[in-house]
């Protein structure tokens, strides 16, 4: 979604907003702007596309000043246009928006009727015109400021210059994070640390309703109330190096190489392998209490949470119900305070999801939440947090940030059935030292696969329907790779349970679909080998992602067997999941597509 980020520099700032515009690249855009004043002067270049395209044009048309704002823009109101792109500018005022100004087209219609003369189809351009009315009016810029957010509702970060204050940024935030980095009289602005990362690791975050005024020497908060406040500095892990692609083409294919690492990481802060017991696992979500647990999440988080609800129910015989959080939020649901909920987010920050987690806090749920950046609102508000500890996930289609929350799901798991009393304890420690495994096997998995992978990958770029089945949490995999597979290489792709095959989509197999199977030799293997008859029996072409026992019991035709290692069904979904992301990666890569912010997606959807 969009990024902001804005500078009180001691040079000229253009080039390092540009800088910093690149590092929250990732989060998917579709056109770029920067602003600066000088001189009394404000001045701006934007530019369609990606940021190479905003640089050329500074290249070409030099911007200086020493104090600045800049904006990576996800159209939602209006098309993704060089008029369209961030800042707007309206009588001397500059403004960069994440998020959604819900009652603009009301505003707008205000002040037209008084004259205003609109000339993009932004939502964000209200915020200008109504600042520019108020100053007009009278008001100073704080005033018009604290007026202009009572007026506007929505989600929204902000950052705004104005020319008659040629030392001040204001910012303000209601919902999309908003970072402030503290510098040595220098200040910047940036809609996360890692924007931020290379200038300062000294952060403080607004909250929601805050705004502040940001200059050479610090930033002076209010909150809603109107009240000034004080909001704690700390110093962000995120550092530069992080945030590198080291030698891999893509972020997409180090995050996935990097997951051997990151799962033992998270493994090892949940689980003391050398007493094979769980450890930090705060006993505040009361599990031995519980009747069941909601879980509510968004895209790939979503099906971690499938996966956690079989291994709650399995394991601590605790029933889940999830939903992803878009629905979730709506349901209306009836809760009790024999319920807690979990929500399970990368970069918490996501609207549907935050907005399910304040559902279950408002009925007097305890609430868990899964999350890769601690620094996040969904963090914030929740009772319990149990980090993912993945390191930042750049590409847009999550991947090491999957593994890493089935890795704490798998540990919950474990807690919740220990505290409920449903696992033996010698059950237990079969777990554990499976769990403790899988970083290896899954570093030998990535190794071994990949050239077969990148065959595969020809056959699959060939084709515009893909079809995935699996049952049980191969099932959630199915939808997972579909999922991968659509969003970064745009062929279409469905993951259906193997079982639900003859209600439906098994009338679209003939001798051009390729079908991906996948089928460990685990309890539903030998169900799933009639699904299988079925699509061999209509010539649909298998791709079979088995172990090496469910090879040597399969006798069907396949157009390609991929056999991973026999390991426990606990660890099959870390393991299982490899090859699925694999023949995504290597497919996109195939057809040319942009991986890392593929088409149209977004990394942090902070709108719902
Ligand atoms: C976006 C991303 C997905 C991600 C989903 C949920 O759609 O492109 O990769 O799974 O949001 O994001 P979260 O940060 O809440 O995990």
């Amino acid at each position: 979604m969009c990024g902001i980020v804005g500078m009180i520099g001691t040079q000229p700032v253009a080039p390092l907003l540009v800088d910093a515009l690149k590092r929250l690249e990732y989060r998917g855009y579709d056109s770029a702007g920067v602003a600066t004043l000088s001189n009394g002067q404000l001045d701006r270049r934007r530019a369609e596309g990606k940021l190479a395209n905003l640089e050329n044009q500074l290249l070409l048309s030099p911007l200086e000043g020493e104090i600045g704002i800049g904006h990576t823009r996800w159209a939602t109101h209006g098309a993704p246009t060089q008029n369209n792109a961030h800042p707007h500018f309206c009588d001397g005022i500059a403004v960069v928006h994440n998020g959604i100004i819900e009652n603009f087209s009301e505003i707008r219609d205000q002040l037209k009727a008084r004259g205003a003369d609109f000339s993009t189809e932004t939502d964000t351009e209200v915020v200008a015109h109504l600042l520019a009315s108020l100053v007009k009016n009278g008001m100073t810029p704080p005033e018009a400021m604290r007026a202009t957010l009572n007026l506007i509702r929505g989600a929204y970060a902000l950052a705004v210059m104005f020319r008659s204050e040629p030392d001040r940024i204001f910012c303000a935030r209601n919902g999309p994070p908003l970072a402030v980095g503290h510098g040595s009289g220098e200040m910047f602005v940036g809609s996360d640390a890692i924007a931020l990362s290379p200038f300062t690791d000294e952060i403080t975050y607004l909250e929601d309703g805050d705004w502040a005024v940001v200059t050479h020497d610090g930033l002076e908060i209010t909150n809603s109330e109107g009240a000034a406040v004080e909001r704690p500095r700390s110093r962000a892990a995120t550092t530069h190096a992080q945030v590198d692609k080291g030698n891999h083409k893509h972020f997409m294919e180090k995050e996935i190489y990097e997951q051997p690492e990151v799962i033992s990481h998270t493994l090892a802060h949940y689980i003391d392998f050398s007493a094979a017991t769980i450890r930090n696992v705060p006993a505040g979500m009361d599990f031995e209490r519980i009747h069941s647990l909601k879980i509510a999440a968004c895209g790939t988080a979503y099906f971690a949470g499938m996966i956690g609800k079989t291994w709650f129910e399995r394991y601590a015989r605790l029933p889940v119900e999830i939903d992803v959080a878009s629905e979730f939020r709506y349901r209306e649901m009836p809760l009790s305070e024999n319920e807690a909920a979990l929500v399970v987010s990368q970069s918490g920050e996501t609207a549907d999801t935050l907005a399910s987690l304040r559902y279950c806090h408002d009925h007097g749920l305890k609430i868990g939440s899964i999350v890769n950046v601690r620094e996040s609102t969904i963090a914030r508000e929740s009772d319990v947090v149990f980090p993912t500890l993945a390191g930042p996930e750049i590409g847009v289609a999550s991947t090491k940030a999957l593994s890493c929350q089935l890795a704490v799901f798998a540990a919950l798991a474990i807690a919740a059935a220990r505290a409920r009393g449903t696992l033996a304890t010698d059950e237990e420690q079969i777990l554990i030292r499976a769990l403790s495994e899988a970083p290896r096997i899954a570093g030998e998995v990535l190794n071994e696969i990949e050239p077969q992978m990148v065959e595969l990958s020809r056959e699959i770029a060939r084709h515009t329907h893909v079809l995935y089945l699996g049952r049980g949490t191969n099932f959630t995999l199915a939808m997972e790779g579909a999922l991968k597979l659509k969003e970064i290489s745009y062929i279409h792709a469905e993951g259906y349970a193997a079982g639900e095959l003859k209600h439906g989509p098994i009338a679209l197999i003939d001798e051009h679909m390729p079908v991906i199977v996948i089928a460990p030799n685990d309890r539903y293997f030998e169900k799933t080998m009639s699904n299988m008859q079925e699509v061999a029996a209509r010539g649909g072409r298998i791709i079979f992602i088995t172990d090496r026992s469910g090879a040597a019991a399969c006798d069907l035709p396949t157009l390609q067997t991929i056999i991973l290692p026999d390991v426990h069904e606990m660890i099959a979904p870390l393991i299982f999941l490899l090859p699925v992301q694999l023949l995504a990666y290597h497919t996109a890569v195939f057809m040319g597509t942009d991986v890392d912010q593929p088409r149209n997606l977004a990394k942090s959807v902070t709108v719902e």
